[in-house]
């Protein structure tokens, strides 16, 4: 295993400003980090796999050592393929850690060898999740300062009236 390769997992329904700086802050620390569209049987989404992928790819074109990638199974044998080590996750608020204990646990038992390290959200940008940043632009609000620009655009042409 290389203790510098990571990979960032989660749904991305869509991808948030949260996201992104936590996407940039492991890009400083790990030679490599993939951020990785899983799919998380207890959600539906509202984006294709495709739209997500491409709203990342378009957050992380200067990031030279990140790379997008879509995994419709487990996450741990995705980290396997890609010889990572570490799985990254952002930690919100204490409501986050419990559901986050267990993907970790659960993760852990499906391979010790690859360790989880929780990364906190910076406090500004600790209410943003997918779903809110949705809601709001469902609702008409501006999300141009929660969201990365490819995700903006999308909600200015889609707006709904
Ligand atoms: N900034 C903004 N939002 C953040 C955030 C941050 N820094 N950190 C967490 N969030 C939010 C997300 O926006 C998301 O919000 P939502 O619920 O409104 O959509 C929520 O926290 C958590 O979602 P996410 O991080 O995308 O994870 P997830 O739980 O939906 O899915 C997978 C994670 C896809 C990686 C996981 O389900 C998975 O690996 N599935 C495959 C099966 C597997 O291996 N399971 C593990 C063993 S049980």
């Amino acid at each position: 295993m290389n203790k510098t390769i990571a990979i960032y997992p989660g749904t991305f329904d869509p991808i948030t400003i949260g996201h992104l700086d936590i996407i940039e802050r492991a890009s400083s620390i790990y030679e490599k980090v993939y951020v990785t569209v899983g799919i998380n049987p207890n959600k539906s989404t509202f984006f294709s796999v495709e739209d997500r992928l491409d709203f990342i790819l378009k957050s992380v074109a200067h990031l030279d050592n990140v790379f997008v990638e879509y995994n419709d199974g487990l996450i741990i044998e995705f980290a396997k393929r890609k010889n990572a080590k570490i799985m990254i996750r952002g930690l919100r608020a204490v409501t986050d850690f419990e559901y986050e204990l267990q993907i970790a646990s659960a993760n852990m038992y499906l391979d010790r060898n690859i360790e989880t390290i929780f990364m906190m959200t910076r406090s500004e940008y600790s209410f943003i999740s997918s779903s809110n940043v949705k809601e709001m632009a469902f609702a008409g609000a501006d999300i141009s300062g929660l969201v990365p620009f490819s995700v903006n655009e999308y909600f200015k042409v889609h707006k709904r009236r």
